[in-house]
């Protein structure tokens, strides 16, 4: 089989990671790609993953026997439409599917509609009406950017104050463009959070894996959010208790009720839950493609192989098909450029990455970098690596993770010390 994976970050690398291990997979070809990546795939770096044209172009040259989406940008814009129309397979949802995570308001309107649990909600699309609600709701919300906003169009809100504000950025300065012109306004929820995987062939579902990310840039969840500084899988807020719950009253009803309303959803359904202290679930957002790091986290406990569960959810066809085997438990520290999330230089020579893929079970996924002339990496983003382990226990997978992340060196990188920490069973 040939595959052609879309996209260039950590994630990406991750997923071709483990496509290329498949023993179904001949070949692998990236759009655009990294120097990373370049080490398993052959890259196409004049292919940008939002250029829907090159990119239909790019497949209608390779003939892949399946394409893999990455981000969400390509997957809203209608990129696996275009490929189906191309007579090709792709595993990522059509750009009606892709509403799920591309409009909240729609995403909130589906599940009141299907009956899945998450918190209570009003959409606006008027300034002073928002304004006038968080008046009257009178203490904590939330408020929500409707369309996509790279991750920061949620605002958190202790008091209408702190809501009227963020109308104001969203709306009136219209800080995310049109993204902003309607908001979300929910119900804050109190718990613990957790994402759940699911892959999806429009009509039926496999479970693959719980996870959680830290978006925070500082140990202990403080400091400014960022894109995500670290991930471990599974986490023990979703036991097998809970874990059925997700499956049977959000995820089946998800699937279900897309096919329904005549949006089947195939790809991956990626499930951001807030869990309450009863291990109740309700969803905080949907995904309609994999998390960044926590891909990096799940494609290292893999045991099975991945590509056959996503060519048959592409091609419609997972009955019968059973859950991926998976490692116990595995965690993804991310190393940082210094400055980050704010500004930072680039271009710094990387040492260490060897010695580092040295620790057992330890792949380094590269989110940022670039490799000179000279065979060197360098630094090339924010967020530069994703150094990933696994292990027999969520200790075991950390303890390696930071002994792997030991071994690596650039000037002013840094990264936090307690992911996945203070959870072990
Ligand atoms: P989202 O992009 O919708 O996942 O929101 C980003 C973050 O905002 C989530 O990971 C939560 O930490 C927080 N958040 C979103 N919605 C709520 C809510 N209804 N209650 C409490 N926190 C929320
Ligand atoms: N790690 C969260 C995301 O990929 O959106």
């Amino acid at each position: 089989m040939k595959v052609l994976v879309i996209g260039s970050g950590g994630r990406e690398h991750a997923l071709v990671h483990g496509i290329a291990a498949s023993p179904c997979v001949d070949s692998v070809v990236a759009a655009p790609g990294s120097d990373a990546i370049a080490e398993r795939a052959t890259c196409h770096p004049e292919v940008s993953a939002t250029d829907l044209e090159a990119v239909v172009g790019l497949a209608r040259r390779e003939a892949p026997d399946l394409v893999v989406v990455g981000p969400e940008d390509p997957l809203a814009a209608g990129l696996a439409d275009r490929l189906r129309e191309a007579g090709i397979a792709v595993f990522g949802p059509s750009a009606a599917a892709a509403r799920l995570e591309a409009s909240k308001a729609f995403a909130k309107e589906f599940m009141a509609r299907h009956g899945i649990p998450t918190a209570a909600f009003r959409v606006f699309d008027d300034l002073e009406r928002a304004r006038a609600h968080v008046r009257e709701l009178g203490g904590p919300c939330v408020v929500k950017a409707d369309g996509l906003a790279a991750g920061k169009g949620v605002v958190v809100c202790d008091d209408p104050a702190q809501a009227e504000a963020a109308l104001q950025e969203i709306m009136g300065a219209r800080r995310f463009g049109a993204a902003g012109d309607r908001v979300v306004i929910e119900e804050r929820l109190a718990g613990t959070e957790a994402s759940y995987y699911a892959i999806c062939d429009g009509e039926r579902f496999v479970p693959l894996a719980a996870a959680q990310d830290h978006k925070r840039a500082r140990d202990g969840d403080r400091g400014e959010n960022t894109g995500g500084m670290g991930a471990f899988s599974p986490t023990p807020r979703v036991d097998p208790v809970t874990e059925k719950r997700v499956l049977e009253e959000i995820v089946a009803p998800t699937v279900a009720g897309m096919a329904a309303e005549g949006r089947p959803f195939t790809g991956v359904l990626f499930v951001g839950l807030m869990i309450d202290d009863a291990g109740a679930p309700r969803v905080v957002e949907f995904n309609v493609r994999f998390g960044d790091p926590e891909t990096q986290a799940i494609v290292v406990r893999l045991e099975s192989d991945l590509v056959p569960l996503l060519e048959a959810a592409a091609r419609g066809d997972l009955g019968g098909r059973r859950p991926p085997e998976l490692a116990d438990a595995s965690v993804c520290v991310v190393l940082a450029s210094g400055g980050y999330p704010r500004g930072y230089e680039t271009g710094l020579p990387i040492s260490g990455l060897e010695e580092a893929e040295s620790v057992p079970g330890t792949v380094v996924f590269h989110a940022g970098t670039r490799r000179g002339e000279d065979g060197v990496y360098r630094t090339a983003g924010g967020r530069v690596l994703g150094v990933t382990a696994r292990g027999a226990t969520l200790r075991e997978a950390r303890e390696r993770a930071y002994r792997a992340a030991g071994c690596i060196h650039f000037e002013g990188m840094h990264h936090r010390r307690d992911i996945g920490a203070g959870l072990d069973r």
